[in-house]
């Protein structure tokens, strides 16, 4: 399997609850690496161009409030299939969905307010990986 690299978000609920450290051993556990993080403040409008493709849904002006409420912290991982482990170690969006020992299962609050975001696919990785993240700032 091919070595990825994924856009991860921890979110407002999750950072609020200082649950930054079991999130990301989460991921450690499952074999992805860390390779570039950071801890910002999004503005509402900032949230707003990331979700861009939420913008139609009814959702998506509680997203943006919710993703610009506290700080998240902003990662690339790494690792063979990451985009694919990385959703699976999240589990499903909705935390009553989520398998046990899913971050989303353990940590979640709501299906607005869970937890993580996930890249779905290689070419959204690579676009939101581009959104926060220079190629300097990809440490391996
Ligand atoms: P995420 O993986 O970040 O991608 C889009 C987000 O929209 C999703 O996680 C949820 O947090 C949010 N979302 C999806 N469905 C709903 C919903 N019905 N109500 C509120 N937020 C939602």
């Amino acid at each position: 399997m091919a070595v990825e690299r994924t856009l991860s978000i921890i979110k407002p609920d999750a950072t609020k609850r200082n649950l930054t450290g079991k999130i990301i051993a989460k991921f450690e556990e499952a074999g992805l690496r860390v390779v570039a993080s950071k801890r910002i403040h999004l503005t509402p409008a900032q949230a707003g161009k990331f979700y861009e493709v939420h913008k139609d849904r009814p959702f998506f002006g509680e997203l943006t409030e919710f993703m610009a409420s506290e700080p998240v912290v902003v990662q690339v991982l790494e690792g063979e299939g990451a985009i694919a482990k990385n959703r699976e170690v999240m589990g499903a969006t909705n935390p009553a969905d989520a398998a046990p020992g899913t971050i989303r299962a353990e940590f979640a609050e709501s299906v607005g307010e869970n937890s993580v975001h996930g890249s779905d696919a290689p070419e959204t990785a690579k676009e939101e990986i581009a959104f926060f993240f220079s190629g300097l700032e990809l440490v391996g």
